[in-house]
Formats: structure tokens, C-alpha cells, sequence
């Protein structure tokens, strides 16, 4: 079994930005730029928010983090994101879910302009996404097309098998496969929790796609022989023997599944360092589409 290297690769792509970045520096140009929104002190969203921005300075990259209190009203984020919709020093805005009760999310997200929305989640971005016309792909799914093509793995005319269908992984990573372009033209089953005999779906994957948030729930017994495994889960399980009382796993039980599979991602690892590095490549794109 190979391992597929989400840290290598994401390392490898902001190397490849930060060259490009250098470039545009020394030739007197702009450079791309990242806005990030926080609101409120959610700590996980903190740390977040604190690793975008340390990776936009890796790659030389002009990063700027707007943190507002947790009781700022929704019109007043409005109001902000709209400034930065004008503002041409910052290519994507980003800004940080999940926000209070209290702001529709929605509205936010939408609000963004879709030459800004280096996240991918706005309604406009997923439609051309679902269309096949270019636009940008969230992250998390844009980093595992990335993992497969870096690797080789051929998608044309094979059985990617998605579980999940939340509107940040299983959807649009299985829009992405269906597309008729390079790295994807796969045929694509989606499961979620009202599919029945799942393993009778898991079985006939030649890549298998697992997004559910269940720690260890793909076994041996649900791959075929020789399947490619793209393990999105991140899921705390208790374990003593950890400084912090737990460690993190993904959907799929790698030891027992490793001993079938091709090629697999780990968890930590994998997909999930892929994440940041494609937002500094959706950022990136959104400078050489629509900056200067
Ligand atoms: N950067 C990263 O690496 C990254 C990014 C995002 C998420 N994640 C991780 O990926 C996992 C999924 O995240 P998410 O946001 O997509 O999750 P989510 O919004 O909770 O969606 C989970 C999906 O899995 C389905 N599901 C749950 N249990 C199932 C079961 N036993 N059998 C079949 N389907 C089942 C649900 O079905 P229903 O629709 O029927 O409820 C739902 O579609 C989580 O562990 C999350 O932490 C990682």
C-alpha cells in the first residue's frame, strides 16, 4: 500500500506559489491577497483562522485578519465584506464559519463577491462548478482532486464512490469527479445515511471517498482489493496514552483496511493539510483571474 502524502503535496504547492509570488515581487507587480474574517472566540476557529494567515506569509502572500466581537450585527458584516469586495490589495475574502446564531450565514456567504469567494461556497461557485464552467472549487474537495492527480491516479471511467453529501465535502468533491475533464470523467455513487447495505456500494469502489465524521467506519471488509482510499474524517477518540486525552482518526480503519487498498490517505496527513493550500492556490487564481 502507498501512501498518499497530504503534507508533501500541500508543501509542494505553496513552494510552487511562493516562487511565483517572489517573481511578481521582484518584478515590481502586486501580489495576491487574503482577507479573513473571524467573529467572535470560537478557539477552533482562532486556530484556523491563525494557520491561513501564517501560510499566506510562508508563501509571501499580503494576508490582513479582521476579528469582530461575537455580538457585531449582521449589517455591519455586511458592510465590511462589501468594503473588501472593492478593495484591491485583497483577492479573496474569507470569512470564517460558523458564525453566531444571530448573523444568517447565508446571506454573508452571498454577499461575498463570486471573484472573491476563494472558499467556493457561494451559490454562484458551486452552480458553475455543477456546470463544469471554471470557477473556484472549496478547498477541502479541490485538495483531493489535487491529491489524486499529484499521485497519478487514474479517474477516467472509474467507480468513485462518495459517502457523504454535506455541501462542503460530498457534494462538491462528487460534482468535481463527474466532470468530463482531466482528473475526474469517474462514474459517481453518493451515499449517505438512508443508503441501505452500504458496504454493497463501498465494495464496488475503485476510489472510495469517505466524509462522514465516524471515526474508523470503513473496515476490510467493505473495499475491494486494490481500491484507492481518500480518507476526509477527522474525529477525536480517546487515548490515554496522549498528552491531551485523545488523538484524531479518520472515517476509515486504516490498519485493517491498509492491508487491501492501493493507496491511502492517513489521518493527520492527508486531506486535511490540503486544505490551506488551496486556499492559497484559490487565492492565487482569484489574483491572476481578476487582480492586477
Ligand atoms: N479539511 C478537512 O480535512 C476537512 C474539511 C471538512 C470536513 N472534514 C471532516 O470530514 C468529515 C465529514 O465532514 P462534513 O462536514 O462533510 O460532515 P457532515 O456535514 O456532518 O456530513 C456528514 C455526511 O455523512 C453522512 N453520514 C453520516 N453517517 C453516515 C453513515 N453511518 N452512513 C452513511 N452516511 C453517513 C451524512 O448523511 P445525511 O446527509 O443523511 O445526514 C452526511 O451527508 C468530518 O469528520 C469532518 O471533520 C475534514
Amino acid at each position: 500500500m502507498k501512501l498518499i502524502d497530504g503534507k508533501q503535496i500541500a508543501a509542494e504547492i505553496k513552494e510552487e506559489l511562493k516562487q511565483k509570488i517572489s517573481e511578481l515581487k521582484s518584478s515590481g507587480k502586486n501580489v495576491p491577497g487574503l482577507v479573513t474574517i473571524l467573529v467572535g472566540n470560537n478557539p477552533a476557529s482562532e486556530v484556523y483562522v491563525r494557520n491561513k494567515g501564517k501560510a499566506c506569509e510562508e508563501i509571501g502572500m499580503r494576508s490582513k485578519s479582521e476579528k469582530l466581537s461575537a455580538d457585531i450585527s449582521e449589517k455591519e458584516l455586511l458592510d465590511l465584506v462589501e468594503k473588501y469586495n472593492h478593495d484591491k490589495d485583497y483577492h479573496g475574502i474569507l470569512v470564517q464559519l460558523p458564525l453566531p446564531k444571530h448573523i444568517n450565514e447565508d446571506k454573508v456567504i452571498e454577499a461575498i463577491s463570486p471573484k472573491k469567494d476563494v472558499d467556493g461556497f457561494h451559490p454562484m461557485s458551486i452552480g458553475n462548478l455543477v456546470i463544469g464552467k471554471e470557477t473556484f472549487v472549496s478547498c477541502t474537495p479541490a485538495g483531493i482532486q489535487e491529491l489524486l492527480i499529484r499521485y497519478g491516479v487514474e479517474t477516467k471511467g472509474k467507480h468513485v464512490v462518495v459517502l457523504g453529501r454535506s455541501n462542503i465535502v460530498g457534494k462538491p468533491i462528487a460534482n468535481i469527479m463527474l466532470q468530463k475533464k482531466e482528473g475526474a470523467n469517474s462514474v459517481v455513487t453518493v451515499c449517505h445515511s438512508a443508503a441501505k447495505n452500504l458496504a454493497d456500494y463501498t465494495r464496488q469502489a475503485d476510489i472510495l471517498i469517505a466524509a462522514i465524521g465516524q471515526p474508523k467506519f470503513v473496515k476490510a471488509d467493505m473495499v475491494k482489493e486494490g481500491v484507492v482510499v481518500i480518507d476526509v474524517g477527522i474525529n477525536r477518540i480517546e487515548d490515554a496514552t496522549k498528552p491531551k486525552g485523545y488523538r484524531l482518526v479518520g472515517d476509515v480503519d486504516f490498519d485493517d483496511v491498509a492491508s487491501k487498498a492501493l493507496m491511502m490517505t492517513p489521518v493527520p496527513g492527508g486531506v486535511g493539510l490540503m486544505t490551506i493550500a488551496m486556499l492559497m492556490k484559490n487565492t492565487y487564481k482569484a489574483y491572476l483571474l481578476y487582480g492586477e
